[in-house]
């Protein structure tokens, strides 16, 4: 079967060079070309629709064609991948606030396919602050953002802001389309623990950390994606889990200890990306604690570690990856908790990294292998973070 590309048109001037691109794609693939009011105003969508032999829906809800085929809904599930080509400031600002008053606007809204961004502009609106903020939050949700060129732009100035080459183009969606077509954890049962624990302290009142999941999650979506069948377990978070995995929600480290227990033995591979509280007050007050003169003092005892324990009990076929949260002596405190919790792999980052840390959605992350040397990864995105993890702890299943 055919894949399927989606091809968003906003209002600019290259759109010109669209026509010559979605005139390649068509010969490939399956083509649905959609357009903003003001790209109409640049080139008629009758082109389009010759070359793709598809009619480009003329709005939200006037059903010109067959309405459910051409509905944002619709649109946003059917595509493989959607190419927005060429992308105004306006859009991009649109897209980075959820703003949604038209056809193309509310299919990105809807849509969960990968997306290739091609801006094009002005240099000036290129390199405006809003438009480099806007870039770079769509960047850290996961957009791929192909960057234009510089050269002699309509306007007449000079500098960057041109829509790179239609072959440029072409070749990014194309690798973008086989990355989302990979299935290559088909088979493998994964286990990804995420988020924070809470640890009771009366009815009322419990001990946590600033964990948000969003690694966690990104990591068990990744895998989902790539035809892994996925275990979450997670702690508290306001995130809701990627359709398709299977979630086990656990409120303290014990739950969380009995939950990795629970899947274990099916598991190929265990990522621990959850922050795991280390101790809990020793005893769970049954009634509020109610204030009394004076100081209160509060006992804890010791979580089991759940890593510590896969690492002794697995299997010579399991993976096991850790993550290590350090604010001094990365390196040396990652080195560490490998060696002592038998990991295979494991994720450190300092949370004195500028993008990295609780709650962000990019990671600056070192990883650590027993008999290999750490490779320091720059800032990225957690969804690409997600995809080097699995590809790394492909690697190592492979030759286990
Ligand atoms: N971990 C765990 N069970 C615990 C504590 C941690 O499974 N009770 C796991 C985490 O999920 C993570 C790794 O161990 O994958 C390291 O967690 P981290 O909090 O960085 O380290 P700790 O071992 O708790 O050591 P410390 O608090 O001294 O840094």
């Amino acid at each position: 079967m055919k894949k399927k590309i989606l091809v968003a048109i906003s209002g600019g001037i290259a759109v010109y060079k669209v026509a010559q691109l979605v005139s390649n794609l068509s010969k490939k693939y399956e083509i649905q070309v959609i357009m903003t009011k003001h790209a109409r105003a640049f080139m008629s969508p009758l082109t389009f629709e010759a070359l793709t032999g598809r009619a480009v829906p003329k709005a939200m809800f006037t059903p010109d064609v067959h309405y459910d085929q051409i509905s944002h809904i619709h649109l946003a599930k059917w595509a493989d991948i959607i190419i927005i080509a060429p992308a105004t400031a306006n859009l991009i600002a649109k897209m980075a606030h959820g703003l949604a008053d038209d056809l193309l606007s509310t299919t990105m809204l809807a849509t969960r396919s990968p997306i290739l961004l091609c801006p094009a502009m002005n240099t000036n609106m290129l390199n405006h602050q809003a438009t480099v903020a806007n870039l770079e939050l769509l960047q850290n949700r996961g957009i791929h953002i192909l960057e234009s060129e510089r050269g002699l732009l309509a306007c007449g100035d000079f500098g960057s802001g041109k829509l790179p080459e239609v072959s440029i183009i072409q070749e990014t969606a194309e690798k973008l389309l086989e990355i989302n077509q990979k299935q290559d954890l088909t088979g493998l049962e994964i286990t990804v623990t995420a988020g924070p624990t809470q640890e009771a302290l009366d009815p009322v009142r419990f001990i946590t950390n600033h964990s948000s999941g969003i690694m966690g999650y990104s990591i068990a979506e990744a895998a989902q994606a790539r035809g892994a069948t996925v275990n979450l377990i997670s702690g508290p978070t306001n995130i809701t889990a990627p359709p398709g995995v299977s979630l086990i929600k656990v409120i303290s480290a014990r739950d969380m200890f009995d939950a990795v227990q629970s899947v274990f033995s099916e598991t190929d591979i265990l990522i621990k990306a959850a922050a795991v509280a280390d101790y809990r007050p020793t005893e769970t007050f049954r009634n509020k604690i109610k204030k009394q003169e004076g100081d209160l003092q509060v006992k804890f005892v010791r979580n089991p570690d759940i890593l510590a324990w896969a690492g002794e009990h697995k299997q010579a076929h399991q993976v096991l990856c850790g993550f290590a949260m350090e604010t001094e002596d990365l390196l040396d405190n990652a080195k560490a908790k490998l060696q002592k919790k038998n990991c295979d792999m494991l994720v450190a980052n300092s949370l004195r990294d500028e993008g990295a840390g609780f709650g962000a959605t990019t990671n600056v992350a070192t990883l650590l292998w027993p008999n290999q040397e750490p490779k320091a990864l720059t800032l990225m995105s957690k969804k690409d973070l997600s995809e080097l993890i699995l590809d790394e702890l492909l690697k190592i299943k492979k030759v286990k």
